[in-house]
This record gives structure tokens, sequence and C-alpha cells, in this order.
């Protein structure tokens, strides 16, 4: 399964759900982000490529964080899009993401590819509603997942992989535990909206 996690709009989650994801689903996790996550196990493209490489393109399992370069939609985004199984825009509430959101779906809408969005990082619920309402009038009921504030991801970037399996184990983190269900929730039906779920 391969997806493609992405948007035009900066700070979003991009690599905090990507990386999430990969670790979720066992997959490689590639980005063209020059600040990844502090993983041993990243591939990173260098901005100057304007398609994804071959070998990478073949993986079977594989998650792409590929953030945009300012104004530019880095070409390999248009590239991956044409061969992962689904796209996963991640977005906050305020009306400048949505609205970059709302581009960025139309940017990728061509590629035919089962299109999700994940908003994430917010703290207030009516401001998720509100988002949520504006997203499906503009694009109807596409699947639209909520991910909370939590501390989970910066937890993640910064302790690696090992954290993240230790801290299914760690009973006394029940927050956190109750935290990564609620996300593997989402990836699992992203996945299945991908088709191999
Ligand atoms: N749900 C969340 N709760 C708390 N913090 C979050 C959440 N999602 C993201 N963050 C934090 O917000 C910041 C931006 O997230 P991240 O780096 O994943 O975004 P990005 O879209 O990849 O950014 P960039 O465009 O710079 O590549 C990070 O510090 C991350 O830890
Ligand atoms: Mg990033």
């Amino acid at each position: 399964m391969k997806y493609l996690v992405t948007s035009i709009k900066g700070g979003v989650g991009k690599s905090s759900i990507g990386l999430n994801l990969a670790m979720r689903t066992g997959s490689q996790y590639i980005t063209n982000d020059i600040t990844p996550p502090a993983i041993e196990d990243v591939i990173q493209i260098p901005i100057n490529k304007k398609k994804i490489p071959a070998d990478l393109a073949q993986l079977e399992n594989a998650v792409f964080d590929l953030g945009a370069l300012s104004t530019l939609l880095d070409p390999k985004i248009a590239h991956a899009a044409s061969f992962c199984d689904v796209i996963i825009i991640p977005t906050r509430t305020d009306a400048r993401s949505v609205a970059a959101t709302l581009k960025t779906y139309e940017l990728l809408q061509d590629a035919g590819k089962p299109i999700v969005i994940i908003i994430n990082h917010f703290t207030d619920e009516r401001k998720r509603d509100t988002a949520r309402d504006r997203l499906w009038s503009a694009l109807g009921r596409i699947p639209i997942f909520s991910m909370k504030n939590t501390t989970l991801f910066d937890r993640v970037s910064a302790d690696g992989i090992d954290w993240y399996l230790n801290v299914l184990n760690i009973w006394a983190l029940h927050t956190l535990h109750k935290t990564i269900h609620k996300h593997n929730d989402i990836y699992d039906r992203i996945t299945a909206i991908g088709g191999r779920g």
C-alpha cells in the first residue's frame, strides 16, 4: 500500500501523521522535508529531483510525506499521486489552512485517487466542526477524520520508533495509549479506503 501525505500548507502535521502512519502500517517513510523526524529509517528525496526515484516508487509499502516548496507545487507530488493508493491532506482549522486544503484537493483531484482529509492539531471542537462543514460544503461528503492536539506527535518525533512501540506496553500512560488507538483506528480506516484494508 502506498500513501501520499501532502498539502501546499506548511506545519499542518504532514510529517507527524506520515511517520505515525508508516509505523502503524510497517511502511517505509519517505519525505522531501529538509528537517525530517529524528529517526534512523528516513529516506529523504532531495528538492532538486523532479520525480520520485523509480526504486522508491516501486516499494510495496511506503508513506510519501511531500510538502510543497513555498508557492510552487513540487512536481514529485503529482508524480507520487499517480502511483499512490490514497491521498491524505492534513489541515488545521484556521481559514487559511482550510483554503490551502481546498486548493491542494483541487490540484490533486485529477489523479483520480481517493482523497481523505485529517483535521489535525485542534483543541476547540467547534472550530473543528466549522472547518469540517466548510470542507464538506465545498467538496461533498468526502472522508474527514480528526486528530486533536496531542503530545503524542512531539514525543514520537523526539524519541523515535522505540518510544512509540514501548508506550503501547505502558499502562500508566493510559491517555497516550488511548490516543494511539484513536490514531491507529484512523490509519486503518484510511488503509481500507485505499483498498487494501
Ligand atoms: N495533533 C497535534 N498535536 C500537537 N502537536 C502537533 C500535532 N500535529 C502536529 N503537531 C506539531 O506541529 C508542528 C508541525 O507538525 P509537522 O512538522 O508534522 O507538520 P508538517 O506539515 O510536516 O510541517 P512542514 O510543512 O514544515 O513540513 C510539529 O511541532 C508537530 O509536533
Ligand atoms: Mg514536514
